[in-house]
């Protein structure tokens, strides 16, 4: 799909054992890079990053990405060709409920990744990926555009509105002049798919209630979202650094990678499309609604990626009954397993999703 831009090239990926890192580093191994992948543990139990095995396959380091004394050396010993920085807090409730590591996590964190870049002062092509809640959310029932205002009332929205003021300063004022170093912010909806545990996120939640027999309760069942498979926006983020690779008048753009227009839905509409794929039992109760006291959540979030398309021919590939069904597959497949290997299995998705990409034209050889 990236016309081998990743082989043999050496990819630092941060927050690795998170649910969209440990997809990301199954993805470069496939593309023939040499991985290092940071972290500060493994944030849930079970994880993806535990069941596809993948510290077999790549170096991980245990280091918090708030320390910039451990992260300066580790990124001029290895010298990254590519940088994808995914660590981060990312969950809207536990915001509220540590404000100041969120803010620490995700706004000086991203400060401490691009302080390491600079001072290597070695060729590297990062993907910041920051949210496309960093946007300030009007409820608008159009997209939000790259150039819209950044804000965001609780926590980790406004973390990622100042990351991506991070972002826009390092650029501007040590990376622009020489293009040794080209960074890019990658804003992305909500993202479903196998093997996320993170709490407070509606399908693990509904997985977690349905794997015990239980209803999930729905508290914001209206709420609408961007919601679309994992390898989506993760396809966005490598096209993104194959072309900043190639061309570096990219560098220092911000890109939205969200689903179709009318593909976004309501909480309830993706637990019904979900529950289409898992074995209930007749009696069982797929859902109930529970009151919400306080709702710091917008109840409506739309992303423009008319820029991704224009600038880098990426479009969605999967519809939301597709990312469903890959979705509740692979959870049948980890509760269900009887022995066969999770590895094979979301190695599978994703040959399934490249081979969907390539029909639609997505082969970028250049
Ligand atoms: N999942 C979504 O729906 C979604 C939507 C929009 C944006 N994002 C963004 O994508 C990125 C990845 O999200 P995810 O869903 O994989 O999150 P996740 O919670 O599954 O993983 C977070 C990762 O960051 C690591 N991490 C956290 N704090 C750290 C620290 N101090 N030092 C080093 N590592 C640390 C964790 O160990 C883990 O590897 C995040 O930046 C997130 O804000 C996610």
């Amino acid at each position: 799909m990236f016309g081998g831009c990743f082989e043999d090239k050496r990819v630092l990926v941060t927050g690795v054992t998170g649910f969209k890192g440990s997809w990301l580093a199954l993805w470069l191994l496939k593309l023939g890079a040499k991985v290092l992948g940071l972290a500060n543990g493994i944030p849930t139990d079970p994880s993806h990053f535990a069941a596809v095995e993948l510290s077999k396959s790549i170096d991980y380091v245990c280091v918090d990405v708030r320390d910039l004394d451990s992260l300066v050396p580790l990124v001029k010993d290895f010298a990254p060709d590519f940088l994808f920085h995914l660590a981060a807090q990312a969950v809207v409730k536990e915001s509220l409920d540590n404000p100041f590591l969120t803010f620490s996590t995700n706004t000086i964190g991203t400060a401490a990744v691009l302080e390491s870049l600079r001072q290597s002062n070695a060729s590297c092509c990062a993907v910041i990926i920051t949210s496309d809640k960093c946007y300030e959310n009007n409820e608008w029932v159009w997209g939000y555009r790259e150039e819209d205002r950044l804000g965001g009332k609780d926590p980790y929205s406004a973390s990622k509105a100042a990351a991506e003021q991070v972002i826009s300063a390092f650029h501007r004022s040590f990376f622009a002049s020489s293009a040794v170093v080209r960074i890019c912010s990658a804003r992305a909806g909500n993202v479903i798919g196998g093997g996320d545990w993170a709490e407070s996120r509606i399908v693990p939640d509904a997985i977690k209630a349905w794997s015990q027999r239980q209803a999930v309760k729905v508290r914001n069942p209206n709420t609408t979202r961007p919601w679309q498979h994992v390898l989506e926006p993760l396809s966005g983020y490598l096209r993104l650094a194959q072309v900043l690779y190639r061309d570096c008048s990219y560098a220092g753009r911000s890109y939205n990678f969200g689903p179709r227009f009318d593909e976004n839905l309501t909480v309830l509409s993706l637990i019904e499309e979900l529950s289409k794929y898992w074995n209930f039992s007749l009696e069982h109760q797929r859902y109930c609604t529970v009151a919400q006291p306080s709702n710091h959540e917008a109840a409506l979030l739309r992303l423009n990626c008319d820029r991704a398309l224009l600038e880098l021919n990426w479009t969605p590939v999967l519809d939301v009954s597709k990312a469903a069904q890959l979705t509740a597959t692979w959870y049948n497949g980890f509760y269900n397993a009887n022995g066969a290997s999770l590895r094979d299995l979301s190695e599978a998705q994703l040959e399934e999703y490249v081979k969907n990409a390539r029909e639609r034209g997505q082969l970028w050889t250049s």
